[in-house]
């Protein structure tokens, strides 16, 4: 029978994504409450506690482990901590949700999900896209068999600016850090797993990121279980603003879905016709999406249910990425065999 007792949580790292969770689940979000937040850096943690009026702030994420009355931790800590954390909460016997990527290392991202398993504590990973009012209407509909068999698979993903070269360093590179999004997309959507990955990319857009070991421009296909084929178009810069976009082409028919606006007006004159630019970034356009995953989050604590995004699901994306940089590295298909 479901719980509806309150859930408390606790969250770890206060930094551009824990402002966000941690609001969302402070004001947003009900049958829980936000018992402690911390960050090595405590003014963060401290200056987040007292705007959303959370009872405790801290520098030592122990703290909230040590806690008896809070049932799940939310970790938003850099990608750094993720896989050592979740063994860490699961070993205290609370509740994970964990933002993408667990870990870059397939074995340490195996210790994490065994040790979450072996815990009986629910995981749920950030993949937020998915929770996209926008993609679901789109798995919905390529779910029910409207489209047909799915055929082609279209996703583009450009963000509106560059991260720093700093950032580029440590984030993994843009497999991993960004298109990790896009993988998972293109399974959720078509409903079938990617067996092979053939990526194409280069540095089109700063050299400083190239100096830093990365890419920043890529084009990457997808053969699919199901015989489906894909591409993800991804570039750090695109001029007008955020780029997100998805069509799923089938032999019933197409469903595509186009970027979000912040309004849909449409000016005419006689130079031409003008609408509004997407909006600018992840804060902005996947808004509902942030909510809406720990929402459902929440609920299965409370029902007893899997998570919408389990461990495996946040394991997959990162073989794909894996593979992504091998095919790319070596300039040829990459079946994903290869890589687990
Ligand atoms: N789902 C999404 O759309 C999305 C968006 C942004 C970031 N992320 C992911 O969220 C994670 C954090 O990204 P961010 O952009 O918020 O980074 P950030 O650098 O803004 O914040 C990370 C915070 O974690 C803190 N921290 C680091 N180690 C800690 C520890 N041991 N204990 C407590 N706090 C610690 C840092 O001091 C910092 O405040 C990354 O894994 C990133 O990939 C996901």
């Amino acid at each position: 029978m479901a719980n509806t007792k309150t859930i408390r949580i606790g969250v770890i790292g206060a930094g551009r994504i824990g402002k966000i969770h941690a609001e969302n689940l402070a004001t947003r979000i009900p049958g829980v409450e936000v018992a402690a937040i911390a960050d090595v850096n405590r003014t963060a943690a401290e200056e987040t506690a007292a705007r959303l009026h959370i009872e405790k702030a801290c520098a030592d994420y122990q703290d909230i482990l040590g806690d008896k009355s809070i049932d799940a931790v939310a970790i938003c800590s850099s990608t750094d901590t993720h896989s050592r954390l979740i063994m860490e909460v699961a070993a205290a016997g609370k509740h994970i949700f964990c933002e993408k990527p667990i870990d870059h290392d397939l074995a340490r991202i195996d210790q994490a999900l065994t040790s979450a398993k072996n815990a009986g504590v629910r995981l749920q990973i950030g993949f937020n896209r998915r929770f996209d009012p926008n993609f679901r209407k789109v798995r919905e509909l390529v779910m029910a068999g409207k489209i047909g068999k799915p055929h082609l698979l279209r996703i583009t993903s450009r963000d509106p600016a560059p991260p720093s070269p700093e950032y580029a360093k440590v984030s993994g590179g843009m497999f991993l850090d960004m298109t990790i999004h896009d993988f998972d997309m293109a399974r959720y959507i078509v409903g079938s797993n990617v067996t092979e990955v053939y990526a194409a990319a280069g540095v089109l857009v700063d050299p400083r990121i190239g100096e830093a070991g990365d890419v920043d421009t890529a084009l990457i296909t997808l053969y699919f279980e199901n015989g489906a084929i894909g591409t993800l178009d991804n570039s750090r810069q695109a001029v007008y603003g955020y780029d997100q976009r998805v069509e799923v082409f089938g032999s019933g028919g197409m469903v595509a879905v186009a970027n979000n606006t912040p309004d849909t007006h449409v000016y005419s004159n006689g130079e031409g016709v003008q609408s509004a630019k997407p909006l600018y970034f992840f804060l902005e356009r996947y808004t509902d999406s942030f909510i809406n995953e720990l929402k459902e989050f929440i609920k299965s604590i409370q029902e007893g249910t899997e998570t919408p995004v389990t461990g495996m699901d946040g394991r997959i994306p990162v073989v794909m990425a894996l593979a992504a940089k091998k095919s790319y590295l070596e300039h040829r298909p990459v079946k994903l065999s290869e890589i687990n």
